[in-house]
């Protein structure tokens, strides 16, 4: 359906669903130990707030967050990221999931997964829920992806234009820009 809020890309039940098969497969794939989620704000609010119940109540979930803005331009892995918001935990030691909303440059996640990773994180994975095939400068494997979606700028589930729509709760395209 085409509106002035764009078109939609991703229904509220295909998210849903998708979502509850990540978390089946988180669920197992941590069985036995405790995942620590570090979502990435803003974008990754609504997904991480979804993710984290469709994970087995029977594995122990931390959650933190962390806000970051990127100085990175799209073409080179020279950028850097300045840390807004960090961390209240420590995550030495802990097995982490780093929560995004979308990868698109990879920029955001090289940084926080290296800053990450000197910080002696056990283990190290990505969930996000939406991954923009072909541009990333992250070389490694994302984890755990939602949607491969094509390359247009897309809002709504967290995803803003402006600080605006981020409350839509599905995933549209808009066309506009
Ligand atoms: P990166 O380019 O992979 O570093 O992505 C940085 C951030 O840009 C993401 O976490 C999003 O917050 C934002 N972003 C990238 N593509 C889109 C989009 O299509 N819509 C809304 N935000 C986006
Ligand atoms: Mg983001």
């Amino acid at each position: 359906m085409k509106t002035a809020l764009g078109t939609v890309l991703i229904t509220e039940e295909e998210i849903r669903r998708r979502i509850a098969e990540m978390g089946r497969q988180i669920s197992k794939d941590y069985a036995g130990r405790t995942v620590t989620l570090v979502g990435i704000l803003k974008g990754s609010f609504i997904f991480l707030a979804d993710l984290i119940r469709a994970i087995s109540p029977e594995i122990p979930v931390e959650v933190d967050f962390m806000s970051v803005s990127s100085y990175g331009d799209a073409t080179t892995t020279s950028g850097t990221v300045h840390i807004e918001k960090d961390l209240g935990i420590s995550i030495d030691g802990k097995d982490v999931i780093i929560v995004e909303d979308i990868v698109d440059t990879g920029l955001t996640l090289l940084h926080v997964y290296n800053i990450f990773a000197a910080r002696g994180a056990r283990s190290l994975r990505v969930a996000t829920l939406l991954e923009k095939p072909g541009n990333s400068k992250y070389d490694r494997p994302l984890d755990y992806i939602g949607f491969q979606i094509p390359n247009k700028f897309v809002v709504g589930f967290g995803l803003d234009y402006a600080q605006r729509l981020r409350n839509l709760p599905e995933i549209r395209v808009l066309d506009e820009i």
